[in-house]
């Protein structure tokens, strides 16, 4: 008995532990949390019957009130099933569970008083000749559970089959002492698979809420990378005939990287996030475009020195520009990252850039990538201003300002890799 009473306790602290769980979880549903609490408070209370039914310190004159709490031990347990199908979230199960119960007590109540199922006597506690009749109704209870879990497993495209069978599997095992050895588990493995049901229902929600979330993330920047380039294929294509500018500068600056990257080059600053980032913004670099007036912006011949001013505010304004367009709607290393290139594009290595006149690594490195990629594409293309270079004079014309205009690692990799500014 007292191995008995130690399994009761554990079976009563484990149900208290889940309760104290449900009730400060946020996880769950107003309904879904009574429905657990209803279902581990009345293996609560049937461990707790079953104790004071088997417990040993029996006497006759305790006949009457045992026999109650019996009836309606019996009349719960089967019910158990039907109140965990309502905590796995399958509807209209308050309905069929005040039905179990009706049932189950009808049942229990009517063969009481000719002690069929149980009875006590001046020894205690027996099994009656239709005992069985509670073991069936105690089986469909457990056909019942398995079914709903299989139902709920089909909601989550069976994930999760293992849990499904393993809960018949601890059920059965602590049944099986009990008919057969008069060992009192059951309801310890009862309240195991009660946990069991709880941890890989919560799973499940969890994971689809993770994957919801993930989808959800992948539309944003599906979306913010589509507002990036028609925002920018618009201002592009106010300067050029085409938008291909953007396409191929965004292609030409993301195989640059990953080439430095391999080649050891600024490897601790080209991680996975920097490529993607520097891929999907490069388009933006140029947005401050939007300031200079068409009259300058397609002048076919040269600029005079104050038309080159203007012209020239295009960076900072591009920063400024990428600031209010991208603010609030992501995070700020997102949005100092666009800003980066758009304003720092013209710096040159040497200082002699604009607009800050910033030198050697004061440049940001996504800008030193971009003014590569941004200049080859301006010589091998025809400008309202000029005509085409071959890709042989463009690679020379970058060559030639290595250390002066651009930075000179860069350079190094750009020339060892033509194919960086391989069209497609
Ligand atoms: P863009 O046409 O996209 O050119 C970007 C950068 O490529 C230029 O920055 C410059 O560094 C380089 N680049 C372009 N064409 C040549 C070239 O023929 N030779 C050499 N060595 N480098 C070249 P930059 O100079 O700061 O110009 C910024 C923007 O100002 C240009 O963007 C273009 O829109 C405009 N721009 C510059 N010069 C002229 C010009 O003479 N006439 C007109 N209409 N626009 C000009
Ligand atoms: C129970 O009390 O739940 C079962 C009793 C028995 O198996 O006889
Ligand atoms: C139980 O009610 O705990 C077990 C039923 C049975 O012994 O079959
Ligand atoms: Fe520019
Ligand atoms: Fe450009």
């Amino acid at each position: 008995m007292t191995m008995y009473f130690g399994v009761l306790i554990l079976t009563e602290l484990i149900l208290l532990g889940l309760i104290l769980h449900i009730v400060s979880y946020k996880g769950l549903t107003k309904s879904q949390k009574s429905w657990y609490i209803i279902t581990f408070a009345a293996i609560m209370f049937c461990a707790l019957a079953e104790y004071a039914v088997h417990c040993g310190y029996y006497d006759y004159k305790w006949a009457v009130p045992l026999t109650i709490l019996t009836v309606v031990q019996f009349s719960v347990a089967p019910l158990l099933s039907v109140l965990f199908a309502g905590a796995l979230g399958l509807k209209s199960q308050a309905l069929s569970a005040i039905l179990v119960f009706g049932l189950n007590l009808v049942i229990e109540a009517s063969s009481a008083p000719f002690g069929s199922i149980f009875y006590f006597d001046k020894d205690g506690y027996h099994r009656g000749i239709l005992f069985i009749a509670y073991q069936i109704l105690y089986l469909l209870s457990l056909a019942y559970l398995i079914i709903s879990m299989c139902v709920v497993g089909r909601k989550f495209k069976h994930r999760d089959v293992i849990t499904i069978i393993m809960i018949p599997v601890i059920i059965v095992a602590g049944i099986i002492p009990m008919t057969v050895a008069k060992i009192h588990i059951t309801y310890l493995s009862i309240a195991m698979c009660a946990a069991l049901c709880y941890i890989y229902y919560n799973d499940l929600v969890q994971q689809d809420i993770k994957a919801a979330l993930v989808k959800e993330k992948e539309t944003v920047t599906r979306i913010q990378e589509h507002t990036i380039l028609g925002l920018s294929n618009l201002i592009e294509n106010r300067d050029m005939e085409t938008g291909e500018h953007i396409t191929r500068t965004s292609a030409y600056v993301k195989r640059l990287a990953l080439c430095a990257r391999e080649n050891n080059v600024y490897k601790d600053i080209i991680d996975d996030t920097f490529v993607s980032r520097l891929y999907s913004l490069s388009p933006m670099h140029d947005i401050g475009k939007i300031i200079v007036s068409d009259r300058i912006l397609r002048k076919p011949g040269r600029l005079t020195p104050e038309e080159y001013e203007e012209m020239k505010k295009h960076a900072e304004a591009g920063g400024r520009i990428v600031r209010e367009v991208l603010s609030g709607i992501t995070d700020e290393d997102y949005v100092s990252f666009a800003a980066d290139i758009a304003t720092y594009h013209h710096e040159h290595w040497d200082g002699t850039g604009y607009p800050k006149g910033l030198m050697n690594n004061e440049i940001p490195l996504s800008a030193r990538i971009m003014a590569i990629a941004d200049v080859y594409d301006a010589l091998v293309s025809k400008r309202c201003y000029k005509e085409p270079m071959s890709k042989e004079d463009a690679l020379y014309e970058i060559e030639i300002e290595s250390g002066t205009h651009f930075d000179p690692n860069l350079v190094e990799i750009a020339l060892k890799h033509p194919e960086i500014f391989d069209e497609n």
